[in-house]
């Protein structure tokens, strides 16, 4: 039985300890905000926080959690109001919005070390989260906002 948190919840799970987290979190328990894309550590659209740092849900396997504390884009703000999803709110910053989920909780740990970044802290966070759609202007821009800082 591998035990961890999601969400600030105590989960208790009768899995196989090599299933990645990914396959917990969307098939375990219905926490569909994160997503699928490479599944090769390749894109970022499946990025999450264990103990506060990011990792890749897809090449994470459960044990490595077992312990830990995992969050969400559901658990980010148990209300949606975190200022990161306001700021994506306000400045429309999703077109499919399949990767942003994973857009997200890089820039909420980003903005957790460091809250003001420049755009080169920025872009370098966020460089391993791949949108096909383009959308990299305004999700600097949001961050931006969401530091408080002009969106330029
Ligand atoms: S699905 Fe995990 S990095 Fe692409
Ligand atoms: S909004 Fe479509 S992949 Fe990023």
């Amino acid at each position: 039985m591998i035990i961890l948190k999601v969400n600030g919840a105590e989960q208790k799970l009768e899995v196989d300890p090599d299933m990645p987290l990914l396959w917990v979190l969307r098939d375990v328990l219905g926490l569909t905000g994160t997503k699928y894309g490479c599944g090769q550590a390749l894109c970022g659209a499946c990025v999450v926080h264990l103990d506060g740092e990011t990792v890749r849900a897809c090449v994470t396997p459960v044990k490595r959690a077992a312990g830990g504390s995992v969050t969400t884009i559901e658990g980010l703000s148990p209300t949606g109001d975190h200022p990161l999803q306001r700021a994506w709110v306000e400045l429309g910053v999703p077109q499919c919005g399949f990767c942003q989920a994973g857009q997200i909780m890089s820039a909420a740990a980003l903005l957790r070390k460091n809250p003001r970044p420049s755009n080169d802290d920025i872009d370098r966070s966020l460089a391993g989260n791949i949108c096909r759609c383009g959308t990299y202007t305004r999700i600097r821009a949001a961050v931006r906002k969401a530091a408080g800082l002009p969106t330029e």
